[in-house]
């Protein structure tokens, strides 16, 4: 058992309420120590409250009471009472100045607990023995049930309001423990610069943390509604953010959008709002709750990345096109000597008399149809050459198909390569941006002709499918030639694979991206004749967004 200077001083760690019969002359009931005493001429009956208190204090890990230690049994007065050696006592000289940390506050209560607890034990003996304060108390001695009784009556009572002490003793210091983690948290939020709010549903307020109310330059202590959020945010993206909000309210679902941030300096800044929706007891939602973060530098990385991933593939657009250059010039001069042909044939024919006006006619439309071929070459080559921003339209994928196949067709009679064209009639259009698909297209038609330069001239045939295949567009380039081994199947999408003299490796790569930015897919596969078959698949215009899906160049899916 222990005595109540340990127990007050938290030697003894983990007594429980305790009944000691232990020291005659024990403490004195009115000296604010952590038990009580009812002293008889036989026996010392120390009713000790405390330890249990300090005990927990202990456990709690987060006081400065944990290391405290007062004075042993053997600092005890020999008059018989108890007494702390020094003016104050030991939790009270520890606790003062850390009183600022959550810690020191939680030793001031302790000790405050103390006190209380002794002061209750003191009623209790009071109400026990409807006695006055004074010197210690001493009870006549002798049988009788009464004195026992009104002892037992003082127990009973004294650990009633010890009860109570104990569950206010557990309430500060979870109190406190809440107000020390709701200072860490928003030490964290700020330094994270995390705006937070939430909406309630019944009132429209908006309740927003000191550092959104700032950015949204909201006045301290301001009423403010989400209309004032949304205020915040750039025009152009603000419907789009009403529209998530919208949903949000309507079924709970999260709310996860970037969004630019309307400003007037200028100056393009960015953020995501992420919210979740708190449900009633009715499944109805009652509030949002969400943050608002910066990733205006994250942004703008991505942003810089785009911009080079678009001037790299500017880059190897050109290189491919200078590959060409020899069978373009020959693309171009073929309607041009038709032309001078055909209109050395018409003069020749007007000095003929009589004049033979249908066969003129007939030389006529040849020119301009000439001409026009002559054109069509030229601004297909005018749209590959610039370098412009992406544009998503509707695209015909089988005149996609037409045009690369014009623009190379010199090249491919050159290299005795046939083109058969198994296009689906009913292919519904894809949204896309024509130069780039036509980039991506190109790619693959050089890349079957370069892979069937050991094949024989005879049998040097590419085929080029398009067919609607599980709900997309799917184009197929398949060729004969010298195949792709199975573990490069996927590797030659990469950046810098190549197995060519002249070739950079990024043909692939950038279709890969190209076709990731219209929401497709690219991949090989061997085929049956022994060569490889490459593969795009897009979603239909009906289902694909009207915007690219761009993904920064030489990323994971490039
Ligand atoms: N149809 C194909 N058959 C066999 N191998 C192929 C085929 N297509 C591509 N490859 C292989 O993949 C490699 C990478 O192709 P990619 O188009 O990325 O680069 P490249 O053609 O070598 O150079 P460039 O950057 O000029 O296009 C090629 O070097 C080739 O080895
Ligand atoms: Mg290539």
């Amino acid at each position: 058992m222990a005595c109540p200077s340990h127990v007050a001083s938290g030697i003894a760690k983990t007594a429980r309420f305790t009944l000691t019969r232990r020291h005659i002359g024990g403490c004195h009931p009115t000296n604010g120590r952590a038990g009580s005493s009812v002293v008889t001429n036989e026996t010392h009956w120390c009713l000790s409250t405390a330890p249990r208190f300090y005990g927990e204090s202990k456990t709690s890990a987060i006081g400065s009471t944990v290391d405290q230690r007062g004075p042993r049994c053997n600092e005890h007065e020999p008059s018989g009472h108890h007494h702390m050696p020094h003016a104050a006592p030991p939790w009270r000289r520890r606790a003062a100045p850390a009183s600022q940390t959550p810690g020191g506050r939680m030793g001031m209560t302790t000790g405050r607990l103390l006190v209380t607890a002794a002061v209750a034990g003191f009623v209790g003996c009071m109400l026990a023995g409807n006695r006055r304060p004074g010197p210690p108390v001493t009870l006549r001695s002798g049988p009788g049930t009464s004195r026992r009784a009104s002892s037992w009556h003082a127990l009973v009572e004294t650990l009633t309001l010890a009860s109570l002490v104990w569950r206010w003793h557990r309430h500060t210091v979870l109190e406190a423990e809440l107000q020390d983690r709701g200072r860490s948290l928003n030490q964290a939020v700020t330094a994270l610069g995390l705006g937070m709010w939430s909406c309630d549903a019944d009132t429209s307020l908006f309740h927003a943390n000191r550092l959104l109310r700032e950015e949204l330059g909201l006045p301290a202590g301001a009423r403010c509604t989400s209309t004032d959020y949304l205020r915040a945010i750039h025009e152009e993206d603000r419907p789009q953010v009403q529209a998530a909000f919208d949903a949000a309210w309507r079924d709970g679902s999260p709310v996860d959008i970037e969004h630019r941030i309307a400003s007037t300096d200028g100056n393009t800044r960015w953020a995501v709002t992420r919210a979740n929706a708190e449900l009633g007891i009715d499944g109805r939602v009652v509030r949002l709750r969400g943050i608002r973060m910066s990733i205006s530098p994250r942004k703008n990385a991505e942003l810089d990345a785009e911009k080079s991933r678009a001037q790299l593939t500017h880059l190897v657009r050109v290189g491919m096109l200078g590959q060409l250059s020899g069978a373009l010039a020959h693309e171009l001069n073929q309607p041009l000597t038709a032309i001078l042909a055909n209109a050395q044939a018409a003069l020749r024919f007007l000095k003929r008399n009589p004049v033979d006006h249908a066969e003129v006619v007939a030389i006529l439309e040849d020119i301009v149809s000439d001409d026009k071929r002559a054109g069509e070459v030229i601004q297909r080559l005018r749209a590959l050459f610039v370098r412009g921003e992406a544009r998503f339209d509707r695209v015909d994928v089988n005149k996609l198909v037409d045009s690369i196949t014009q623009l190379v067709h010199s090249d491919l009679i050159a290299r005795d390569v046939t083109v058969i064209k198994a296009l689906s009639r009913d292919l519904p259009e894809i949204a896309g941006d024509h130069v780039q698909l036509e980039q991506l297209l190109l790619n693959l038609v050089m890349n079957a002709t370069d892979a069937m330069a050991d094949t024989l001239p005879a049998l040097r045939q590419v085929t080029i499918r398009t067919e609607v295949h599980d709900g997309q567009a799917l184009l197929s380039i398949i060729d004969r030639g010298k195949g792709i081994a199975p573990d490069q199947l996927d590797a030659i999408f990469q950046p810098f694979v190549t197995t060519k003299d002249l070739g950079i490796g990024l043909g692939l790569a950038i279709s890969r991206n190209i076709a990731t930015a219209h929401h497709g897919r690219l991949w090989a596969e061997p085929n049956e004749f022994g060569g490889a078959t490459l593969k795009l698949s897009l979603p239909l215009a009906s289902d694909a967004p009207l915007h690219s899906g761009l993904q920064p160049f030489l990323s994971e899916s490039a």
